[in-house]
């Protein structure tokens, strides 16, 4: 095994280096502050490893986004959201016999508990529906007395009800921003029409998806799906490593999901797009402002952390939004200024020298308000999809060998004392 030399002070320890089966390297400082008392600082854990993990492989320099082996160019629109999250969990895309036994399971629990829908009352009429979405998912816990066993069929179990409720909850959400009753989820329906029949369904008719809009739906949800060590799913792995319940883990996600920087994004993005378009247009005077130091302004939808490429989801969402609009003949103003601001920020220096591209978030936007999905839903979409991204990896890291509870270090920079 290669090692890494550190000398502190005089002091000279060997680091094992270990690898990844992409050949990323990582210097493994487990006995360091042991063997030296020193710990590292890295804020924003920019080059901090928290886990091993088998699930999804990025690689940000080259653009690259697998999902247990496969490209995502080779499961979007290829396979269901639902194949997708099976793929996620169990580490394999599921044949036609164990694709029908998961489906039917998803169908089954899609119902949450009618108690459950009185909770909703409680919430004002104008309560972000991300806020619903949280505190609901934390509220199933109450209702899923088994969720404590761990045995792996009961969580197994627990965490196809989180994924088959989760779509119920996010379409409760905004009948209840929206003061309308709540449709029941249609067994014969799939996870995404069913998911568009519990939002526009009304009791007097039934809502039939366009096809075009339920395949671009679960394409976006399977772009979403996971993204390795992100914010809300490194929150879930932190909540989850305390042992709290599964529910608890997701709904911390969902918090963390929701901020601007990350999830909210989709939000940020289309609320930044109709102010550009207000100001008629003058998508320069909104790069300039992001460049401007003075500024905290950040154009939305742009940067990555890992990405230092085009984000190969924002390519592909990309093409579906213009595929979309121009089948369903819709002519969206802000589609034009996103591709206008787009290509003046990939001309401009300024974006050039950081490598700041479009991410997930720039496009997905217009898809959802083809759909007639209102804007603060947007950031509920991004957490359906991630959904089984999370829940992959709260199960891998329960049953991993070198699970414990996460427990960052720090600085101490305050008074001594006093
Ligand atoms: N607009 C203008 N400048 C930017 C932007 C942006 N969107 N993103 C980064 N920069 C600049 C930043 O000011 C800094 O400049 P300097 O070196 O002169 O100080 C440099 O680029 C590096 O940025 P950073 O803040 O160190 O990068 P980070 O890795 O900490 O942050 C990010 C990544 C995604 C939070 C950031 O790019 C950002 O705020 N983007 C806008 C919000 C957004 O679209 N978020 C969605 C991310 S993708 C989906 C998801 O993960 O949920």
């Amino acid at each position: 095994m290669s090692s890494a030399k550190l000398i502190i002070n005089n002091q000279e320890i060997n680091l094992p280096i270990i690898s990844g089966t992409e050949d990323e390297k990582g210097i493994d400082i487990t006995q360091l502050r042991k063997q030296t008392g020193h710990i590292t600082y890295d804020p924003g854990y920019a080059n901090t490893g928290s886990c091993a993990s088998k699930i999804t492989f990025i690689d940000g320099e080259k653009g690259i986004l697998r999902y247990r082996g496969y490209p995502i160019e080779n499961l979007a629109g290829k396979v269901k959201f639902t194949d997708v999250s099976y793929l996620l969990l169990y580490g394999e895309l599921p044949n036609k016999e164990v694709k029908s036994i998961f489906s039917k399971k998803l169908r089954q629990h899609a119902n949450i508990h009618e108690d459950m829908k009185r909770f909703f009352d409680g919430f004002p009429l104008n309560a972000h529906p991300m806020a619903t979405l949280s505190s609901m998912v934390t509220a199933l816990s109450a209702f899923s007395p088994d969720a404590s066993e761990n045995d792996d069929e009961a969580i197994n179990d627990t965490m196809i009800k989180i994924l088959a409720k989760v779509k119920t909850i996010a379409a409760y959400s905004y009948r209840k921003y929206r003061g309308l009753p709540f449709i029941y989820p249609n067994p014969d329906l799939n996870y995404v029409e069913n998911f568009l029949h519990m939002m526009f369904s009304d009791s007097q008719e039934d809502f039939h998806a366009d096809p075009i809009l339920v395949d671009a739906l679960d394409l976006l949800l399977i772009l979403h799906a996971d993204h390795e060590q992100n914010c809300s799913t490194s929150t879930v792995r932190m909540a989850g490593s305390s042992l709290s319940n599964i529910f608890g883990a997701v709904s911390s996600g969902i918090s963390a999901l929701w901020g601007p920087l990350h999830g909210g994004a989709n939000q940020a993005v289309l609320e930044m797009l109709k102010k550009i378009k207000e100001d008629n247009g003058d998508y320069k005077k909104y790069i300039k402002l992001a460049k401007s130091k003075d500024s905290t302004f950040r154009l939305m939808g742009f940067g990555h952390r890992v990405y230092k490429n085009y984000d190969p989801r924002a390519k592909l969402i990309k093409a579906v939004a213009d595929n979309v609009l121009s089948k369903l003949n819709i002519n969206d103003p802000l589609l034009d200024i996103a591709k206008e601001l787009e290509l003046a920020a990939l001309e401009d220096e300024y974006f050039i020298a950081r490598r700041l591209y479009p991410n997930v978030d720039f496009y997905s936007g217009i898809i959802y308000r083809a759909m007639g999905i209102p804007t603060n839903m947007f950031t509920v979409m991004f957490a359906l999809g991630r959904l089984p991204g999370w829940l992959a990896h709260w199960n891998e890291m329960i049953h991993s060998e070198d699970f414990r509870i996460n427990r960052p270090r720090q600085i101490y920079q305050g008074s001594t004392k006093r």
